[in-house]
């Protein structure tokens, strides 16, 4: 009997948003992967550390931070391997993956590699996008919205004509993109419509009115979402939700 692969989602940070499922699995599994950058812990591990025991074997995946993808490739190959050695001997093994597991997550580079070859079951996480839109106490989208995921490393215009084209959107991987994604929004008329959501659901979470945000960068766990729509939302909403 070979092992199972599970893709854990553990949720956006706060370790009370971890399902029942999730919060099973990785209490029942002898062996626990995650992505780890390589100048920093693992953010998903951080998330379960209360969960883990010693008895438990980690695997930290250290994921080069190169933007270029092949290094990082590489290091998903050699993982799945050591992965599928684990699953060969009957072990189960459960993948961490921060906020949901098939959104923007890592894992789909470890299910391409081993999926067809053993039994494998994603457990959905809540995500980021979810956690933010609760903070800031404005829902994601209603009725007939068209909402829209853009990561702010596309360019300019790209990001121009995806937020046109919608109600509401949530513009993700910041980081170094942020001041050029915060003028661009400024010159459409934007910034007074829109959440700025840092470390959402953590102990030093920031959301506010992006139009108040007054650092100049923003990690890379931050979002801003924008809401366009005609719904009357605004009236009778929370003060920090009041753009
Ligand atoms: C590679 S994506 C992973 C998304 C994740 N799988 C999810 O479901 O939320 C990373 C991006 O998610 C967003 N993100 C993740 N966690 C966050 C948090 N706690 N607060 C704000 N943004 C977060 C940021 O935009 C970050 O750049």
């Amino acid at each position: 009997m070979t092992g199972t692969l599970y893709g854990l989602g553990v949720g956006p940070g706060d370790p009370e948003l971890l399902t029942l499922k999730a919060h099973r699995i990785l209490r029942d599994t002898y062996v626990i992967a995650y992505p780890q950058p390589d100048n920093a812990p693992s953010f998903a591990r951080s998330i379960v550390a209360q969960y883990l025991t010693a008895e438990q074997l980690e695997i930290p995946i250290i994921v080069p931070m190169d933007v270029k993808r092949d290094p990082a490739q590489e290091v998903y190959k050699l993982t799945a391997e050591n992965i599928a050695h684990h699953l060969d001997a009957g072990s189960d093994v459960a993948v961490l993956c921060e906020g949901d597991t098939f959104f923007y997550g890592s894992f789909m580079y470890l299910y391409q590699h081993l999926a067809h070859r053993y039994p494998c079951e994603i457990v959905p996480g809540i995500s980021s996008v979810m956690a933010a839109s609760a903070a800031w106490g404005r829902p994601v989208a209603a009725r007939n919205d068209v909402f829209s995921v853009v990561p702010a490393p596309l360019g300019d215009d790209e990001i121009k004509a995806r937020i046109e084209a919608s109600d509401a959107v949530a513009i993700m991987k910041l980081g170094r993109h942020f001041p050029r994604v915060r003028a661009l929004l400024k010159q459409m008329g934007l910034e007074e419509q829109a959440g700025y959501c840092e470390r959402v659901s953590l102990g030093n979470e920031k959301v506010m009115p992006l139009g108040e945000v007054t650092q100049i960068e923003a990690p890379y766990f931050s979002m801003i979402l924008i809401y366009k729509g005609a719904e009357g939302w605004v009236n009778g909403l929370p003060p920090r939700a009041r753009a």
